[in-house]
């Protein structure tokens, strides 16, 4: 598949094959590709929790409107963009800087100006903190969609869900927002996809103030 089908094909699916596993292999394949997103000055704060056994799946199933299709798809996944993923004692952080004095692209002279240039964008407010987050994930979030479509998967990213309550359940620590679950699996063929849905046009997308 090229770009361009990749893009096409890919359908928030609502109905997966519950027959149809996801092996270990393709799920690592379809987050490595998704890990080459973008984010600001690299910082990839996104990590994200893996559900397949049926009690974990319907414990969230609960919690995101009662949406089957976070039981049926084998995969479900609670992606987690981590609200404290600028901050110098962050690990991610650290191994950034270490891996681009590395590569050359920075000297450890620079640390303090890494530290004060990401303090300067998102140090002042907690807004500020999960915005970085939540888009970078965001990315990260859109691009698994796609490299699970070329890899022949499919997809359904959720935001109808209890994010305290998930939150809770699943012991997850407070730096983390969760912009969205995504069930990962086959479409199952007997069903129907609605047809493709309306999208803006470029003049609507295209805005002047
Ligand atoms: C962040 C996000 C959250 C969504 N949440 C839900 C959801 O909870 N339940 C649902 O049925 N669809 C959900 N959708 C699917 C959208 O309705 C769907 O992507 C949109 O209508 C366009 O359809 P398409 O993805 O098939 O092109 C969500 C999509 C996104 C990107």
């Amino acid at each position: 598949m090229n770009f361009e089908d990749i893009v096409n094909s890919r359908r928030a699916v609502n109905f997966f094959d519950k027959d149809k596993d996801v092996s270990e292999e393709l799920l690592r394949e379809m987050v490595e590709l998704a890990a080459k997103s973008p984010s600001g000055f690299n910082l990839q704060p996104w990590n994200m929790i893996v559900l397949r056994d049926s009690e974990s799946k319907g414990r969230l199933q609960k919690l995101a409107w009662d949406q089957p299709k976070v039981s049926e798809a084998p995969i479900a996944l609670i992606i987690l963009a981590d609200i404290d993923g600028w901050k110098e004692e962050n690990k991610t952080v650290e191994k950034v800087f270490l891996e681009n004095v590395k590569a050359g692209i920075m000297s450890e002279e620079q640390r303090e100006w890494f530290k004060n240039a990401r303090d300067s964008i998102y140090g002042d407010s907690r807004d500020k903190q999960l915005a970085f987050a939540c888009k970078n994930t965001g990315f990260f979030a859109m691009t698994l969609m796609l490299a699970a479509k070329s890899l022949g998967l499919d997809t359904h990213p959720m935001d109808g869900f209890d994010h305290e309550g998930v939150i809770k359940e699943f012991n997850i620590p407070d730096n983390y927002w969760i912009p969205l679950l995504l069930a990962v699996g086959y479409f199952d063929k007997d069903k129907q996809l609605y047809p493709p849905k309306w999208r803006k046009s470029y003049d609507e997308i295209v805005v002047e103030f």
